[in-house]
């Protein structure tokens, strides 16, 4: 469909995660119009997924002394030196991965940042990238923004969880296929990888000689014995492997917006050629707050414990209230299908769920291609949030267990 306005790469962006209104203009993504219903009905916010408790206040304070120490001009453009030295042995301590900080590792605005000049950099109009699905929305938009088209690998509910179709990412596979995005653990279902999964992951983008980008800003948040793996650490992968992360889900800081990529030298000087056009720089004082404390595991390791309480509460309050819920393994999310209450159509369901119940939530099929078989097939599933404190989700799970009367 065309869209109403001028031309320009822009409209593929709009089209590749469907923010194409039925009258050609451009809709607002369904996480900015619930978060809208949520303020303007006073229901409980379990769409968008940012903590409502923030990190250490020793990490806070640390920013406000670099603030009062003068920290307030351009840091350099791959990254103060001792932020990029605290990511190398981060990646040396919990996977051992030997990076050089001078080469390998650039500073990012966010995640988002990073996955956003990876993608640019390295992919041209023609080429295939395949992405997951549902996949973050930011994968794909950075595809269509770089002229190339997206083939999704599905992730599949299976005995409770979701799984990779590792037979539809073989197939989706070809000779124009330049690059492989991946993200576990998974937003938004949830999925860890598992070692199984990430060697056929691996032995494709050596079959297709493509590059991966691996989006791992849940890196940290993994529940019960799950572990999370890197493609990167597989044998031939770390020459091919783009780590993206942030400190934002790990340190409860997601506004800082500090990230970085890891990776070998040559793909590191790609993305830092077209990460300097784009900010070339932030977070000047947030920088030397996080390189403080990224070698404290305490933390994370505290929020992820905490996380699988309520991820638990959660899971056993929309299973009471008649959903069909996917167990997630990592992540702030878990998704259910509606389906076995009578609902078919998540975004419809989405929309009444604050007058129905109190509650928002986002439908998953915001994660997929408008109209692909994944998106068939995931309609009636939505993602709730469990990343708020736990009187709030006790309350939201309290008024969603009258829902099935009040359908
Ligand atoms: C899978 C995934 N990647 C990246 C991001 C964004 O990370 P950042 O805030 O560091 O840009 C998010 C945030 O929700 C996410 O869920």
């Amino acid at each position: 469909m065309t869209l109403v306005g001028p031309s320009g790469p822009w409209q593929s962006v709009a089209r590749s995660v469907g923010l194409t209104a039925p009258d050609g203009t451009v809709a607002a993504t369904i996480f900015a119009e619930m978060s809208a219903l949520a303020v303007r009905t006073g229901a409980i916010n379990l769409g968008q997924g940012f903590p409502d408790v923030d990190g250490p206040d020793s990490v806070k304070e640390a920013a406000v002394a670099a603030i009062r120490a003068g920290r307030n001009q351009y840091a350099p453009g791959d990254g103060i030196p001792e932020l990029r030295e605290a990511v190398a042995a981060h990646q040396q301590r919990r996977y051992g991965m030997t990076l050089d900080p001078a080469t390998e590792v650039l500073v990012s605005t966010g995640a988002t940042e990073g996955i956003a000049a990876s993608i640019l950099a390295l992919v041209s109009p023609g080429d295939e990238v395949i992405t997951l699905e549902p996949f973050y929305d930011v994968h794909a938009a950075c595809v269509a923004l770089a002229g190339a088209t997206q083939v999704t690998a599905p992730l599949v509910p299976r005995d409770g969880a979701f799984r990779l179709d590792v037979a539809a990412l073989r197939a989706a596979a070809s000779p124009r296929t330049r690059m492989i995005i991946l993200n576990t653990p998974h937003n938004p279902t949830g999925a860890v990888l598992t070692r199984a999964e990430l060697e056929a992951i691996a032995a494709v983008a050596r079959e297709r000689d493509a590059i991966v980008v691996t989006d791992e800003v849940y890196e940290h948040l993994v529940f019960d014995d799950v572990a999370h793996l890197p493609i990167a650490t597989l044998p031939g992968m770390r020459e091919r492997t783009l780590t993206v992360s942030s400190s934002g889900k790990t340190f409860s800081f997601t506004g800082w917006k500090i990230g970085w990529v890891c990776g070998p030298a040559d793909l590191i000087t790609a993305v830092r050629t077209v990460k300097q056009f784009l900010t070339f720089t932030s977070g000047a004082p947030f920088q030397p707050a996080i390189a403080g404390v990224l070698g404290d595991d305490d933390v994370p390791r505290a929020l992820a414990a905490s996380l699988a309480g309520r991820r638990d509460l959660v899971c056993d309050g929309l299973t009471a209230a008649g959903f069909d819920v996917a167990v997630p393994a990592g992540t702030y999310f878990v998704t259910a299908d509606a389906s076995s209450l009578g609902f078919d159509d998540g975004v419809d369901l989405c929309r009444r769920l604050p007058e129905l119940a109190g509650v928002v939530a986002v439908p998953v099929s915001a994660f997929c291609t408008p109209g692909s078989p994944t998106w068939e097939s995931l309609r009636s599933w939505v993602r709730f949030t469990f990343v708020k404190e736990r009187a709030t989700l006790e309350e939201g799970m309290r008024r969603l267990s009258g829902l099935r009367a009040r359908r």
